[in-house]
């Protein structure tokens, strides 16, 4: 297999993870906890996306986080007095799960984004813990249901190609101003080249309705560019510009994933990844399909 590893690339082991967003749209139910802890069956939403990075093989995570979001952090420490009272009752098959669920001591650090200037901000905000390697983002508000997962077959691209990747997928016409979209060029085997992309273009501008999922591998360039990018979209240092600006220099390619996505900081996407992910879940998924067909009869 063609690799890039002999001259020098440098291996993928760092993802950002921006959970600075205020979830407004799924007000008030993160009125007091942070949008990435709502729940998504049996486990914080943020969970999955972890889950997702580590089995694409990142080692270390990095989370811009904001004001109230220190749930997060909790979340990913022990919790003592919860294990020792755990422990003590015998309950071995939870406490198992949190410890599942722990990751590596020093595999995380936590930034602040200190006020909400936009995506392209919050990786800024990340610069100094990226340093000079290639790193994935992983945007928690998108659930991506995918075997392997979609970070992982993005590794697997990139492994070949090297470069930056970004995950899309089509939506309907009418959905495109929600989302950066890309401007599609060739097709190069599983991998799609481009002209462009934009942030949030209305329905006659967009170029295409391939929009850009929430999954990124980027090169460390992107820092550079996201130091002096003008805002855009919404008043926004958008990411999308940044990625615009480094396909002038650098190779630039966008991964149709297989899988399906959720958007959970809208309410019904958050709904429907509930359904999909009880439904699949392995040992509720039966239990759970008897019960949406008995509601459904009402
Ligand atoms: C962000 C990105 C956008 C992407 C979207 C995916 O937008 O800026 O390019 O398509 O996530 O969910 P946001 O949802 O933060 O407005």
């Amino acid at each position: 297999m063609f690799s890039f590893w002999g001259w020098g690339m440098k291996p993928l082991r760092k993802a950002v993870l921006p959970v600075a967003g205020l979830g407004t749209r799924v007000l008030p139910a993160t009125k007091s906890i942070p949008k990435e802890m709502l729940p998504v069956v049996d486990r914080p939403a943020v969970q999955y996306v972890v889950d997702e990075a580590r089995e694409a093989g990142i080692e270390h995570i990095v989370f811009v986080t904001g004001r109230a979001k220190s749930a997060i952090e909790d979340y990913f420490d022990r919790a003592f007095e919860l294990e020792t009272i755990l422990q003590g009752k015998g309950k071995q098959d939870v406490l198992q799960a949190l410890t599942d669920a722990l990751p590596e001591p020093g595999s995380m650090s936590f930034v602040r984004q200190q006020a909400p200037l936009g995506l392209g901000h919050a990786i800024w905000c990340a610069r100094d813990i990226i340093g000079d390697e290639p790193f994935a983002v992983l945007l928690p508000d998108v659930l991506i249901q995918g075997k392997p997962g979609c970070l992982s077959q993005m590794v697997t691209a990139y492994n070949e190609t090297g470069g930056n990747i970004i995950a899309v997928d089509e939506v309907p016409r009418e959905d495109v101003s929600k989302y950066g979209v890309i401007d599609p060029k060739d097709t190069v085997g599983q991998l799609i080249e481009m002209r462009g992309m934009v942030e949030k273009p209305s329905i006659d501008d967009a170029p295409s309705n391939l929009k850009i999922t929430g999954r990124y591998i980027l090169q460390p360039e992107i820092l550079n560019l996201l130091e002096n990018q003008q805002s855009g979209a919404g008043g926004e240092i958008q990411l999308t510009d940044a990625m615009a600006r480094l396909m002038q220099t650098q190779p630039f390619y966008a991964f149709p994933y297989e899988g399906v996505d959720f958007d959970c900081g809208d309410r019904l996407g958050y709904l429907r990844a509930i359904t999909h992910y009880a439904l699949n879940h392995e040992t509720l998924g039966e239990r759970a399909r008897t019960m949406f067909e008995e509601a459904l009869r009402g």
